[in-house]
């Protein structure tokens, strides 16, 4: 079983070639709001909280951070709307909750940790999740809460490079400068309990109802205190097609792997079988953060076994 005595944290803020963070400033401002929130996690646990308080609380604050595509700051989609997805899952008992193509709340996490301790069902969707929200006493945000300079412009472009990828089919270009964003937070506690928690505005200018990989269990999301905590970030097709949470998980269990052989084996499965793009965030039950990538970089940074708190691209 798990060792006790210590926590493991980590987070994600999107992955991609992230040629948006050219600059010195901008990888600064990501770098400190990384930081930030893992000192916000930490205190979370050190206080006594678990795994799953630390993993909402950090995609909570990811979500409020509008550098990153969740929550305020997501990204829009072919008209110009805001929906989001959400899961959040509980390695003690497989327990999980999710929300699909939402809009005007603020934090779809807390909506769909909701889902899964107040309703009997593990996903809502779209209007019958917003009301459901109303139940709960979430209040709804005006449309202006969520927009950004970043993503008004962010959608011009799209729509531009939409028009020109279709006159040159040629899709490999396109992934390599676009930004995959999606955060996730992912903790194991003292006690040695797993929780895992991924929020997204999706992709610019996607279709509208299109529902990613975040808030499907086992694709963007998974823990299972038997084996790891996983949250994913990319193109959220592919890792739905490669299921690529419960694939890692599955490593562990069936063939004995440990969380890093594990991490590295499913990305290596999400390349051979799909070409997939973007990155994992991986821990395990002992409480060894790794991580795996296709795409050049991935924002992302980790608290292993209560040691300093550590961000990177
Ligand atoms: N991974 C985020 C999305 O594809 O929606």
């Amino acid at each position: 079983m798990g060792q006790k005595g210590h926590y493991s944290l980590m987070v994600h803020g999107g992955a991609g070639a992230l040629d948006n963070v050219k600059d010195q400033k901008t990888a600064v401002r990501y770098l400190e709001s990384i930081r930030h929130i893992l000192e916000h996690g930490r205190e979370v646990l050190e206080l006594g909280g678990s795994a799953l308080q630390a993993a909402e609380t950090c995609a909570s604050l990811l979500e409020d951070d509008p550098v990153f595509n969740a929550g305020c700051g997501s990204v829009l989609n072919e008209y110009g709307k805001v929906e989001m997805d959400a899961a959040i899952m509980d390695g003690r008992d497989l327990s999980a909750g999710a929300v699909a193509a939402v809009q005007n709340i603020a934090n779809p996490i807390q909506l769909a940790r909701y889902v899964m301790t107040e309703s009997e069902h593990v996903m809502l969707i779209s209007e019958g999740a917003m009301r459901f929200a109303d139940h709960c006493g979430i209040a709804r945000e005006p449309d202006n809460y969520f927009y950004t300079p970043d993503r008004v412009e962010q959608l011009k472009q799209a729509r531009l490079k939409h028009k020109i990828m279709l006159d040159h089919d040629d899709t490999e270009e396109d992934s390599e400068d676009q930004k995959y964003g999606t955060i996730g937070a992912i903790a194991r506690d003292e006690a040695g309990n797993l929780a895992a928690a991924t929020s997204t505005g999706g992709i610019v200018n996607k279709r509208m109802g299109r529902v990613g990989d975040s808030p499907i269990i086992g694709a963007g999301v998974y823990a299972d205190n038997e084996t790891c905590a996983v949250s994913a970030t990319g193109y959220g097709e592919d890792f739905m097609r490669t299921l690529i949470g419960k694939t890692i998980s599955d490593y562990m269990l069936m063939m004995n792997l440990d969380g890093r052989q594990a991490t590295a084996a499913g990305i290596e499965y999400l390349k051979r079988k799909v070409k997939g793009r973007g990155g994992v965030i991986v821990i395990d039950r002992e409480g060894n953060c790794s991580s795996g990538l296709t795409t050049k970089k991935m924002i992302h940074g980790w608290i292993e076994k209560s040691g300093e708190a550590i961000a990177r691209f």
